[in-house]
């Protein structure tokens, strides 16, 4: 009988670890938000045409990383109509960002707008591409139940509320609309962000070598092509790019395409992002369904890619202009997919899913598990031994937390 309080006790204590851990892992993933736009909107087919949209032009990501957030959807016949006007995927990214409001209107908010009628920010609006107060959204309660929509900059209101289609109170609205918001500067013509040449840029900025690879590869295409949606890059600096030509010579050609494509992730991550990621990131690298990827690591200020054959530093910012992000690094980044890491007894030709190695590695004494293996446990058994670096503070964290709460219950 006397031990119940303290199993209830010890089952709070477990369950508050459990919730600060997952809270941190979210935070790691998703680097805030919890909602998922992509899946909402998954659930009713009559999106499907505006979800992909949305996700082509990467401003899904901008959806599920912000906490307040409106999303004013548009039907597949809706959605035809837009696309009829055959905007490219810079101007269409505006438009659709028209559609993206900085506040929450659940559809009962909508009818107790103050004086019946607001203007309120588009993400379009926070892009700075907006001129004046063309990025904002004129929400206004028409008698009869009928709320209109309208840009800010467009004559009236063209299109009205049809339904509400997903609701987390305060943090995520999507409302059905029945036509596209029209306006006449976010369809303006327009070749984008990408106005910045990226390898002219490059090679003023000291990345010469690494612009000298890419101007006759078919991955600067890759690269303009994502410019709209959403590129980091990661160039190696002119030393680093020197002291590997001889292994870049020996690649073939899709290999050099992939190891120039493993360079660059397909999303704008600025530095303070890239500083709280600490886990694995998709490049614009692939092989079939595989994706190639790193681990990004934090250690105090810097941060460092590590790519389970080498591990590179940034060293410098060379441009940071939302939605591009070109970094400086301190080594090539080698995919273990194109070079061995270290000497390896392991069969030349395996390419095997990562998930088998990771059953090899974790089944010990392998003579290849130090190199080969699931480097988050190799990075975290280092980080234990060191307790210097960001993770293994965070991991001390919870054990001080435990020890406090513990400390209490015994008192
Ligand atoms: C959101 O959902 C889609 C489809 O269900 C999925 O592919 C995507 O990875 C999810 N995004 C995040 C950040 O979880
Ligand atoms: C509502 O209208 C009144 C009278 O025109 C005005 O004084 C007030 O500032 C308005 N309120 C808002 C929130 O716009
Ligand atoms: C919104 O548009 C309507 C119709 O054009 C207009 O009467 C109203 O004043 C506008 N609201 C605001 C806040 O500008
Ligand atoms: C960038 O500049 C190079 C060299 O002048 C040129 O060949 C290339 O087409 C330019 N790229 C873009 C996207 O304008
Ligand atoms: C390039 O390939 C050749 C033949 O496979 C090999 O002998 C040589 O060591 C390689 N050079 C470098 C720098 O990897
Ligand atoms: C741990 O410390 C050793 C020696 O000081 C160092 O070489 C290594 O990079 C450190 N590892 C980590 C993950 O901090």
């Amino acid at each position: 009988m006397e031990k119940s309080p303290l199993v209830t006790a010890s089952t709070l204590v477990v369950c508050l670890i459990l919730s600060l851990l997952s809270s941190i892992s979210n935070a790691a993933t998703h680097g805030g938000g919890t909602h998922n736009i992509t899946s909402i909107l998954a659930k009713n087919p009559d999106f499907s045409t505006f979800n992909h949209y949305l996700s082509a032009t990467h401003l899904a990501d901008e959806v599920n990383r912000r906490r307040t957030i409106t999303v004013l959807a548009v039907d597949n016949a809706g959605m035809s109509d837009l696309l009829s006007k055959h905007f490219n995927i810079y101007t269409l990214k505006n438009v659709l960002s028209l559609h993206i409001l900085a506040d929450y209107f659940g559809a009962k908010k909508l009818h107790q707008i103050s004086n019946r009628t607001t203007l309120v920010s588009s993400l379009f609006q926070a892009t700075g591409a907006a001129a004046g107060t063309s990025g904002y959204v004129n929400i206004t309660d028409i008698r009869g139940g009928k709320v209109g929509f309208g840009a800010e900059d467009n004559d009236g209101l063209n299109s009205y509320y049809v339904k509400s289609v997903f609701e987390i109170p305060y943090v995520i609205s999507v409302l059905q609309i029945s036509h596209p918001l029209s306006s006449p500067d976010a369809e303006a013509p327009t070749s984008g962000p990408g106005l910045v040449n990226l390898t002219i840029f490059m090679a003023k900025q000291g990345c010469q070598g690494f612009a000298d690879l890419l101007r006759p590869s078919k991955a600067l295409e890759v690269f303009e092509h994502n410019v709209a949606g959403g590129l980091t890059v990661f160039c190696p600096t002119d030393d680093a790019v020197t002291s590997f030509l001889p292994k870049y010579k020996n690649l073939t050609e899709p290999q050099k395409e992939s190891l120039l494509l493993y360079h660059g992730v397909p999303e704008y991550e600025t530095l303070q992002m890239l500083r709280s990621h600490n886990g694995l990131m998709n490049t614009l690298a692939t092989e079939g369904a595989n994706k190639f990827d790193f681990n990004v690591k934090s250690k105090g200020e810097d941060v460092m890619l590590s790519t389970k054959v080498v591990t590179s530093t940034i060293v410098g910012t060379l441009i940071d202009q939302d939605p591009v992000v070109v970094y400086k690094i301190d080594k090539v980044l080698l995919p273990h997919e194109l070079f061995k890491a270290a000497p390896v007894l392991a069969p030349a030709e395996s390419p095997e899913p990562a998930k088998k190695k990771k059953k090899a590695a974790s089944s010990a004494n392998s003579p290849d598990s130090a190199d080969s293996p699931d480097s988050v446990s190799d990075d975290q058994k280092a980080a234990d031994d060191n307790g210097s670096n960001g993770l293994n503070n965070g991991f001390r964290f919870i054990t001080l937390l435990v020890t406090l709460v513990m400390a209490f219950l015994v008192l």
